[in-house]
């Protein structure tokens, strides 16, 4: 582990037996109708060695070719999910799932990418820490992923290794907490955003004011107020909307781009919307919890996250219509899971009650049911946001993010007109209840290719432990740096060009 920690860390071994990859290398998805953030097509969909290899109709493949008929189903880019927490050691214990359990679960639901937090301790190299979840996800995830990684605190040590982890670690994004005892002041935010324009990375903050949600916490317990419903009161609306205006703010004067996490609240979309108008680059993130459950929701321990889902019941239509209307660019998971024994740590003080909720494996299925079958989006925009948008962000587009010649086959057949209801007693994740239980969904993932390889066949999860590679996240995304140049990174239709030499630049990959 040492020595491999001197140098920059390898792709681990695939675990995968080589029989298994042979039999499955060639696939060929046919019948089906293609969604991409910009079209929807009906073409058939060649896949080799991981890579799509060819789009269109009538295409001439090689005998032995599997085939899948995907008739009357919709083909999707697998999810990409930008916000998890797995294997995290959080408020004084560990999440249940971890990169197994958290990425086999994924896959069920049709995401076949995360992006999990490297999460340094109050004072911890950022270096050490990025090496130790290396550890934690290499050989284990099942799917494709990448790190942010956290600033728990600020010195020029961490300034200095913020540039090593961007230049020979394969991260871009660094995310700033403005609440919870580690959390940075303003002048260490200013410094931090400044640090992420130079090279070239965004800032992504948890925006939430956390002096005032101490000060209101401890008038809270002193008043005999310490179940869970003190979580939220502790923790009022304009509270998040106060530092999502902080931070916004601040990443104007050093003209930082920025990513707001975990959007919980109208108010703070319209902060984010005058900010935008007014030139900032920024973009915002909402939670499946905060869509699914947000309105109708008893305070229990098992539902406090931060900040918190809200008991305002036009709050998921709200922030439905803002991820609309691309005043909201993505929705995450935030998944990081407790057991209900875990959660009762805080069960005589809400302050204690470990953070976070699932959402890893329903995040698909909550977001189609309220968003496309109540026809607030489109299945274009589903895409968008549950994949392309975070592919952008994060500098992976167009290997991921598109169902694109020349782009990784990462992809979901998904059976709209099925449904399923969400249960602990079905679900994959290791998470001993779900806060979405009992829920009934339009939208069920029926076949999941990860890079090529069949994970979930006809509703039988056949994942692998180790399949899933650590990508690097290349700084300076066009998306977010230059949005110019986003044209000539479109994907390119087999149909409409035959330059192969072109496709190979643009997706910097070796067509066969
Ligand atoms: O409650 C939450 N969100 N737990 C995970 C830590 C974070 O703020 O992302
Ligand atoms: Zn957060
Ligand atoms: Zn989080």
């Amino acid at each position: 582990y040492l020595s491999v920690k001197k140098e920059k860390m390898s792709t681990p071994v695939k675990k995968v037996p080589i029989h298994l990859q042979s039999s499955q290398n060639r696939l060929l998805i046919k019948n089906g109708t293609v969604v991409n953030e910009e079209d929807v097509t009906e073409e058939d969909i060649y896949i080799e060695d991981g890579i799509i290899k060819q789009m269109g109709n009538n295409l001439i493949i090689p005998g032995g070719t599997r085939v899948i008929d995907a008739r009357g189903k919709y083909i999707l880019p697998g999810g990409i999910d930008p916000h998890t927490h797995l294997d995290f050691e959080f408020m004084g214990t560990r999440t249940v799932d971890n990169f197994y359990s958290g990425t086999k679960a994924a896959i069920a639901g049709g995401t076949t990418m995360i992006i999990d937090f490297v999460f340094p301790k109050k004072g911890e190299s950022l270096l050490d820490a990025y090496y130790e979840y290396r550890q934690k996800a290499d050989g284990k995830a099942c799917c494709d992923y990448a790190f942010h990684v956290c600033l728990s605190h600020w010195s020029e040590q961490v300034k200095r290794d913020m540039e090593i982890l961007t230049k020979e670690h394969g991260v871009n994004s660094f995310k700033m907490f403005m609440a919870y005892d580690f959390m940075l002041n303003d002048s260490e935010l200013y410094s931090a955003f400044e640090q992420c324009q130079n090279l070239g990375a965004i800032a992504q903050v948890h925006a939430e004011n956390g002096s005032i949600i101490a000060k209101n916490a401890q008038r809270l317990l002193a008043r005999g107020i310490t179940g869970p419903e003190g979580h939220e009161m502790s923790r009022p609306e304009e509270v998040e909307a106060e530092a999502v205006n902080r931070a916004c703010v601040i990443a104007k004067q050093v003209n930082a781009p920025l990513y707001l996490a975990q959007l919980t609240t109208e108010q703070s979309c319209e902060i984010l919307k005058d900010h935008v108008s007014d030139g900032l680059r920024a973009f915002g993130e909402v939670e499946a919890s905060s869509i699914g459950i947000s309105g109708s929701l008893k305070p229990n321990l098992n539902v406090i996250v931060s900040p918190p889902i809200r008991s305002n019941p036009d709050t998921p239509y709200k922030l439905m219509s803002f991820l609309a209307s691309d005043v909201l660019q993505l929705i995450g998971s935030d998944n990081c899971t407790f057991n209900k024994a875990q959660k009762e740590m805080g069960k005589n003080n809400f302050t204690k009650i470990p953070n976070g909720v699932n959402g890893l494996e329903d995040r698909m299925s909550v977001v189609w049911e309220k968003g496309v079958q109540t026809g607030i989006i489109s299945p274009s925009r589903f895409v968008a946001i549950t994949s392309t948008n975070a592919a952008k962000i994060f500098n992976l587009y167009p290997r991921k993010g598109c169902i694109a010649v020349g782009s990784d086959a990462d992809i979901v057949i998904w059976n709209a007109g099925a449904t399923r209801t969400i249960s602990a007693q079905t679900h994959h994740q290791a998470v001993d209840f779900n806060i979405f239980e009992g829920m009934t969904c339009h939208g069920v993932a029926e076949y999941v290719i990860v890079s090529g390889r069949v994970c979930l066949d006809d509703g039988q999860l056949r994942v692998v432990e180790g399949y899933g590679h650590f990508v690097d996240t290349p700084v300076f995304a066009p998306f977010v740096y230059n949005p110019d140049e986003m044209d000539s990174l479109k994907p390119i239709k087999i149909n409409d060009v035959n330059d192969f030499d072109l496709m190979e630049k643009t997706h910097k990959i070796k067509l066969v």
